[in-house]
């Protein structure tokens, strides 16, 4: 469910023309709907009611710092992955006691700034990093609160890019291995063994991997409890979101007309056959969703630059391209793409939607039905809100996109699109070659 929808011709985000916005901006815009996430956040929480849970923003999918201050008002922690990410926590004035470091490559540095700012838990990825988060723990003198991040192999069901629980993952310790682990854990001195963590992938559509997953580990995680006091399992984040039926899945009336065995999975079904599960452990619960909380929250606004009629094809020219959302060229991801003025009296168009830059891979969606658009109209590319700006890049010199977060009627820009002279400041011509 979210807060995109035509109000008579125009999309709206919230109570927000979005037309108005990308005229006021220019494009590409990346725009957010600050009620989508408080929505989700609250619909994640409450489907878990009755654990004592702490929701850490997989903030990975979405690190404006705009963002975190929206989700830590919300009372969330944070799922962060290095000191760039801390820093970022630091910046929206929200706090790092409440975040959790996961990683397989954290350096000293970031370790030391994890352990000054009062990290909750480094989640460990493998026994090498056990030793050195105790090293950094040890010259600082204090005691550095730790979870072991356990790989349950199990199969996610999800895109090969983004499974992480399998055992040809590159993440966490195998399960018959994390005992071991636990024990070496306990005889470092500046080590404190705080809890249990596993991820299993993202972009789980279904519940069947979570319960799994949850039910192959808890006898362990119910050990771990006996034996060392641990207080908390993350059961890690994944949960899906709608990308194919994107804009129709907005109100709840969609939802309910979903046969239930076709319905995408929902925070309610989520919680409803996990709660069961994890209540007998008497652990605190963290989630690390990431998706789930922003990527139907978010849209990416793009201009038509040219409709070109090739041979027995039709290209849509827009001026967003790969480097500002690169998930279709890296994971074949379905985006839905609709225009920000509606018009059912159009011919209809099926064309490939593609950006400017020079790789046949910048091409947002092939063969698409469309409303017949012309240049200087806007589209909006759907359930772009999870690892879109995160993701992006400089490609071919071009800026990183505006973003705008719209809450009720209003709207403000939450980070200027990236200037020319910003994405050279660092560059530099060397001596010998003057
Ligand atoms: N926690 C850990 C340890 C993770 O590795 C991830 C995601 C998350 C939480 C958040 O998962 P989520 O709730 O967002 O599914 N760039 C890819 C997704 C990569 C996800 C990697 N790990 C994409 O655009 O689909």
């Amino acid at each position: 469910m979210h807060h995109f929808r035509y109000v008579g011709p125009s999309l709206h985000c919230e109570s927000v023309d979005l037309g108005a916005v990308a005229q006021l901006y220019g494009t590409p815009t990346y725009v957010y709907s600050a009620g989508t996430m408080a929505d989700n956040y609250r619909r994640l929480a409450q489907g878990l009611e009755g654990l004592d849970v702490q929701i850490c923003y997989a903030m990975k999918a979405n690190s404006n710092i705009a963002l975190l201050r929206h989700f830590a008002n919300l009372g969330a922690g944070f799922d962060l992955v290095s000191g760039g990410e801390i820093r970022r926590v630091l910046a929206a004035g929200a706090d790092v006691k409440r975040s959790v470091f996961a990683g397989v490559g954290k350096t000293e540095a970031e370790i030391k700034l994890a352990l000054d700012n009062g990290i909750f838990a480094f989640h460990v990825e493998s026994e090498p990093e056990l030793a050195r988060i105790n090293h950094v723990a040890g010259k600082l003198g204090v005691k550095a609160p730790i979870a072991i991040r356990i790989n349950p192999d199990v199969d996610a069901h999800t895109h090969a890019k983004i499974t992480t629980g399998k055992s040809d993952n590159k993440f966490g310790i195998p399960l018959r291995n994390a005992g071991a682990a636990y024990e070496a854990a306990a005889k470092f001195p500046h080590i404190q063994i705080k809890g249990v963590q596993m991820h299993i992938g993202s972009q789980l559509t279904s519940v069947t991997p979570f319960v799994e997953a949850v039910q192959k580990v808890a006898p362990f995680v119910a050990d771990l409890k006996a034996r060392y006091g641990i207080t908390y399992f993350s059961i890690g984040g994944g949960m899906g979101i709608v990308y194919k039926d994107a804009l129709a899945s907005g109100p709840a009336a969609w939802w309910d007309a979903q046969p239930v065995e076709q319905r995408p999975l929902t925070p309610e079904v989520y919680g409803a056959a996990l709660t069961p599960l994890l209540k007998p452990l008497g652990l605190k619960i963290l989630l690390e969703h990431g998706r789930f909380m922003v990527g139907n929250a978010g849209v990416l606004l793009s201009r038509v630059e040219h409709l070109k009629r090739g041979a027995g094809k039709n290209f849509l020219v827009v001026d967003a391209a790969m480097n500002d959302l690169v998930r279709p060229a890296m994971y074949e991801a379905f985006h839905e793409i609709v225009p920000l003025h509606r018009d059912t009296s159009r011919h209809a168009l099926v064309a490939d939607v593609v950006g400017p830059i020079c790789e046949s891979g910048d091409c947002f969606a092939k063969d698409r039905p469309l409303q017949e658009v012309g240049e200087g109209e806007y589209l909006a590319l759907m359930s772009a809100g999870a690892y879109g700006y995160t993701m992006a890049s400089r490609y071919n010199t071009r800026g990183m996109a505006a973003e705008v977060l719209v809450h009720g009627s209003t709207f403000e820009l939450i980070n200027a699109r990236e200037t020319f002279e910003q994405m050279i400041a660092g560059e530099k011509i060397p001596a010998f070659l003057k």
